[in-house]
């Protein structure tokens, strides 16, 4: 395709506004994965199923718990599985933002830090969570610290 950023040298102007509209959509896809991610999460704590994987970071102690499986365990380890996609990703996109920062808006690299710090700290408490049993405090912070991450992800 004579369109895809590929088929210019690296450092045209075309090769780079490639690169920075192909990050841009990919932290906007980030946004509706950690939407959803966010939904999911509040449909374990409404269906009761915080400690539907009495364990972590495995789920009864395997990563696909197929002879426990219902819909409790179904929610929770999904919950932790996308999570786990969002986190590789913020991780990634992050990485993407510092290397082509030159082609990029200066904040955008910096809001990427921000959406980094909070999706390694969003992780700590998803355990926490579970490894407290559910403690009031650590689930108040993982719902505060994912409603802070839903903006940082949209860059
Ligand atoms: C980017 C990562 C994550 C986001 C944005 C996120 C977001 C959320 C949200 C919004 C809720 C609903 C909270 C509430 O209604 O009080 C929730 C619940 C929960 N999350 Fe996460 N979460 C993430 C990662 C994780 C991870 C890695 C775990 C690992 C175990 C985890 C475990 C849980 C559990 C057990 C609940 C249910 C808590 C309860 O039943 O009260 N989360 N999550």
């Amino acid at each position: 395709m004579a369109d895809t950023y590929s088929s210019y040298p690296a450092s045209s102007p075309a090769h780079t506004g490639e690169v920075s509209r192909w990050l841009f959509r990919s932290v906007f896809s980030l946004a509706i994965a950690t939407f959803f991610l966010m939904g999911l999460g509040s449909a374990t704590r409404v269906m009761n199923a915080g400690l539907a994987c009495p364990d972590w970071p495995l789920c009864y102690g395997t990563v696909l718990p197929a002879a426990q499986m219902n819909l409790q365990v179904f929610l929770e380890w999904f919950h932790r599985l996308v999570a786990s996609f969002v986190g590789g990703m913020t991780l990634i996109l992050g990485g993407l933002t510092v290397w082509y920062r030159q082609v990029l808006p200066q904040w955008l690299p910096r809001v990427m830090g921000g959406a980094i710090a909070l999706v390694l700290m969003q992780g700590i408490l998803g355990g926490l969570t579970v490894t407290e049993l559910l403690r009031f405090e650590v689930v108040t912070a993982h719902l505060g610290t994912g409603l802070l991450f839903f903006p940082y992800s949209l860059g």
